[in-house]
């Protein structure tokens, strides 16, 4: 599997202070920020939006190489996935990752039901790619990985994703407790698939860790976990050494 990605969820971050607790967090042994941004529709909580991510980009190098230490990897809980990826580029986003209930939802069941903001989730890996960012796939719990197959398995490289996040919460909020109902559609990912970059998202820890890496997880949010500790600089490492052993 591929090394260990720590991405902090600054969700759990003091949004009044993100710059300087971004920073912080970094300093403290992340790879990655994880950002998550929510719409009150797709998810039923609001966090921020591009121009925050604009804000605290300027705190944060930007990575000097792909999948490189300050990546803003953005988990994009919204309805129309596709409408926001440009304003996200140009806010610093790295890697935008799109639910894939979301590109469904949208696109519907026949070609005609498409309109400018919808699409499938090929279109829009490769619209991702087009513009300039690495491209995420997440699924929800009730989501199963098979669908994932024509995406992963394309013969054009643009349509496939350089990441898929298998979420292990209902997304939504930080600090739920983690499902390990979901760490089988892990399992198979990493079977099938020796060199993805396979992310987990959703109540992991110390605690919780030692599932997930098993599994074969090798990108690993926490938001909780991290911004609660007395010394995140120890959580980080304890994950990362957990999935590197
Ligand atoms: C939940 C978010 C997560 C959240 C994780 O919808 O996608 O990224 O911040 O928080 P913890 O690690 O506290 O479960
Ligand atoms: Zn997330």
């Amino acid at each position: 599997a591929p090394k260990a990605i720590i991405a902090p969820s600054i969700l759990s971050a003091d949004f009044a202070q993100l710059g300087a607790d971004c920073v912080r967090t970094m300093d403290q042994g992340a790879d990655w920020l994880h950002v998550d941004i929510m719409d009150g529709h797709f998810v039923p909580n609001i966090t921020f939006g591009a121009p925050v991510v604009a804000k605290v980009r300027k705190h944060v190098d930007k990575p000097s190489a792909k999948y490189g230490r300050g990546t803003f990897d953005c988990h994009m809980m919204i309805s129309e996935p596709k409408k926001w990826v440009k304003e996200f580029q140009k806010a610093g986003c790295d890697l935008y990752c799109f639910h894939y209930e979301a590109a469904y939802s949208s696109a519907g069941e026949s070609p005609e039901a498409k309109t400018d903001e919808t699409t499938s989730p090929r279109e829009l890996v490769r619209y991702i790619h087009d513009c300039g960012l690495l491209a995420g796939v997440a699924l929800k719990p009730a989501t199963g990985v098979e669908v994932l197959t024509e995406l992963l398995e394309s013969a054009d490289e643009k349509e496939r994703p350089d990441m898929v996040l298998i979420m292990t919460v209902e997304p939504g909020f930080g600090g739920q407790k983690f499902m390990a109902s979901e760490l089988p559609k892990v399992q198979a990912l990493r079977k099938k698939y020796p060199e993805l970059n396979i992310e987990v998202d959703g109540g992991l820890g110390p605690g919780t860790i030692d599932q997930a890496a098993d599994a074969g997880a090798n990108v690993i949010v926490a938001g909780s976990a991290v911004f609660g500790a007395k010394d995140p600089a120890e959580v980080i490492s304890l994950l990362r050494s957990t999935v590197d052993k």
